[in-house]
């Protein structure tokens, strides 16, 4: 599969991957859905929400603080480093994350749409603005806005809030004029991510899904690669260069 696949990329302009927590769940970041995503006795659905942090903001960023403590000892799997390398062979190349981990910017990849925010970035509660990226923040003393003395939160996208609009609308228009999609390490349930590779299927695009397991979008794609992003991707890449190299 891994030489089919190349080879349609080989003849591809526009490439666009799409990845969720799966991609570096092999660099240690637990995965949301399954035994992974709980903490302590809460699930993430109970804490990255508005109503949580107006109701115990010490608590939510407690979660946070020890998010951000996993989040930065960690680093990129050679599944991150293969898609900055497959950027670097394509003129016209998209990655859509849905993880606001921030490994693809460590691994080296350049045009990036964070549809979910960036958990190493603040930003007020009332006003949106966005503040200084600070480790770590005391629960029992959040910092506040100095324009509005709004608390300081993490900028990342809760539940039950809306992407940025900018963002999200760049990634619908880049995934209808995709000629190859790759869908990697997520789930395909939450949406308006889980949108994108149906839009680019039904623009013309080949589908390619890469994942342990299937997901309610496996039915549609051309390839389902069911394994290890950390260890096809790599793969993958060394056959296209291969091919580029022979171009
Ligand atoms: P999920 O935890 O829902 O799904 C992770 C997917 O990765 C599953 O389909 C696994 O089978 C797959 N997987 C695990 N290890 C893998 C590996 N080594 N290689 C390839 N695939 C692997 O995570 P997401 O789909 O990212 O949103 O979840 C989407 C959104 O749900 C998250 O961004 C988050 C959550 O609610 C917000 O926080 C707004």
């Amino acid at each position: 599969m891994v030489e089919e696949i190349a080879a349609i990329m080989a003849n591809c302009g526009r490439c666009i991957v799409l990845t969720g927590a799966g991609i570096s769940a092999e660099s240690g970041v637990p995965t949301f859905r399954g035994k992974d995503g709980l903490w302590g006795k809460f699930r993430a659905e109970e804490l990255a929400t508005m109503d949580a942090f107006l109701s115990n903001p010490a608590i939510v960023w407690e979660w946070y603080n020890w998010r951000r403590e996993l989040m930065a000892k960690v680093e990129p799997n050679p599944g991150h480093l293969a898609i900055t390398e497959m950027e670097s062979l394509f003129d016209d190349f998209t990655l859509v994350t849905q993880n606001v981990d921030n490994l693809h910017r460590v691994a080296g990849t350049r045009n990036i749409l964070e549809l979910h925010g960036n958990i190493h970035h603040n930003k007020c509660v009332e006003c949106n603005r966005s503040h200084d990226p600070k480790a770590q923040i005391d629960p029992d003393e959040i910092p506040c806005c100095e324009h509005c003395g709004g608390k300081i939160r993490p900028d990342v996208v809760w539940y039950g809030e809306m992407l940025d609009s900018a963002i999200i609308n760049a990634a619908f228009q880049q995934s209808e004029r995709a000629d190859i999609f790759f869908s990697v390490g997520t789930s395909a349930i939450v949406h308006p991510a889980a949108s994108l590779p149906p839009i680019a299927k039904r623009s013309g695009a080949t589908l390619v899904e890469v994942n342990v397991e299937e997901t309610p979008i496996s039915f549609l794609a051309d390839f389902h690669v069911r394994g290890k992003s950390g260890e096809f991707l790599p793969r993958l890449v060394e056959e296209l260069k291969k091919r580029r190299a022979s171009e």
